[in-house]
Order: C-alpha cells, then structure tokens, then sequence
C-alpha cells in the first residue's frame, strides 16, 4: 500500500463549493489513483482544519524538554509530530495551492513552519542544509486569478521549489492554471491548459 497526502488551502472550499485548486488536484488524484489501486489517500483541508500560526509559545514548546512540558505545550507538540508523521509516511504529495498576493496560502505556509523541524525534516551539515523528509513524488495544483511567470510576479513555484528542496524533495511537478480572473475565455483557456498538464502528468507516471 502507497500512501497519498492530499493538501488543499483554497479559502473558496465551503458550503459545497471548491476553489479550482483543490477541485483540479481532486481531478489528479483520480488519475493517479485509477492508474494505481493501492495509493490510499489521505486528506487534509486547511479551510476545514486550520493551521494555527508556530507563534512564541509555539517554539517555547517544542524547545522545553518533554518531560517539562506542560498539558498545554504537549498538544502544541503533539499536532506539529502529526503533520510531520503524515509528511513523511507519504509516497506521493499532492498539494492544492490557491495563489494569494503572489504567495502561497497563509496556512500552507503555516504548515511548511510546523513541518520544517531540525534533526527531523532537515539537517545542517558542513556542506550546508540535507533534507530529510523522504523520497516522495509532489504535485503542485496552482490556481491564481491573473497570469504569474516564474522569474516575474510568480513567488508561488520559486518557493515551493526552495522550501520543499530544502526538506529534501527535489521531484516537483506542477499544474497551473492561470488567468482564471481575466475574463471568460481566459478562464477557459486556464482550466484547458492546467487539464492538458495533467493528462501529460499522468501520462509520464504510467511509465
Ligand atoms: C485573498 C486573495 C488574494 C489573491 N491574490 C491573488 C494574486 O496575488 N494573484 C492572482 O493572480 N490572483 C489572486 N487571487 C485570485 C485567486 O488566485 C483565484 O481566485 C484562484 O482561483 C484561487 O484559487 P482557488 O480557486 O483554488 O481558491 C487572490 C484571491 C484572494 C481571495
């Protein structure tokens, strides 16, 4: 059995509805898992389940010896190891990611905080930083509602790629669907193009 952790932060999924982040990566993963039966997915939804931000107390708790924690600082702890077990028991990361003022969601990047742990997802060497999370296959699902290059307005791929490098996966694919704000036509050329993305992804994992 192959573990899938799905991710999805669009502040559009309630009451029914589904940002296209997260309904054009639900799209991916049927693919992914009609192409293999064993992938059992597990999901979580930021929009349902926040991320609280690592704040002051926060650090204070995963800095106090075990043993000295208080009921309170233990739970603290307790829901970063959760996030960190579930990261690294995935073979396969899908992430659905929202564009929002050229970044990445807060709570996506509140997870990256909790996640990014040293001596567990990272290490400093003499020869600088070694990821530890594992060897996964990631999927970025971005949606945005203008068009965004990389090496211009686009912060969200550059980062990514630099954060989830740093943890140690380096295997990163993405699907973007861009221009989705822009007018109909433009919507529907964004959709079309991110859906081709997939199709060409699923392809290549067949292989
Ligand atoms: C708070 C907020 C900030 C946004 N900032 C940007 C932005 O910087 N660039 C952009 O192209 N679209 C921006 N958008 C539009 C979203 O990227 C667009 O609605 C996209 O579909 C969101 O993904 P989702 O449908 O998966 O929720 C923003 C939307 C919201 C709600």
């Amino acid at each position: 059995m192959r573990k899938l952790l799905h991710l999805t932060s669009s502040l559009f999924d309630a009451h029914g509805k589904q940002g296209v982040s997260t309904q054009l990566s639900h799209e991916l993963i049927a693919g992914l898992t009609a192409a293999d039966a064993s992938l059992q997915v597990q999901a979580r939804d930021f929009a349902q389940t926040p991320i609280p931000y690592l704040d002051n107390a926060w650090l204070g708790a995963l800095f106090t010896p075990a043993e000295e924690r208080s009921e309170e600082q233990a739970q603290k702890v307790a829901f970063s190891d959760a996030l960190i077990a579930e990261l690294k028991a995935a073979d396969v990361l899908v992430l659905g990611v929202p564009t929002y003022n050229f970044s990445v969601p807060a709570m996506l990047r509140s997870w990256a905080d909790h996640v990014a742990r040293a001596g567990v997802t990272f290490k400093y060497t003499d020869k600088g930083a070694v990821g530890l999370a594992g060897t996964k296959k990631v999927y970025g699902v971005i949606a945005s509602g203008g068009i965004h290059e990389e090496g211009g307005s686009d912060h969200v791929r550059p980062w990514l790629r630099t954060f989830l490098g740093f943890i140690g996966l380096t295997d990163v694919e993405f699907v973007v669907a861009g221009g989705l704000n822009m007018g109909e036509s433009a919507r529907a050329e964004g959709l079309q193009k991110a859906r081709n993305q997939i199709a060409a992804l699923l392809a290549a994992a067949k292989e």
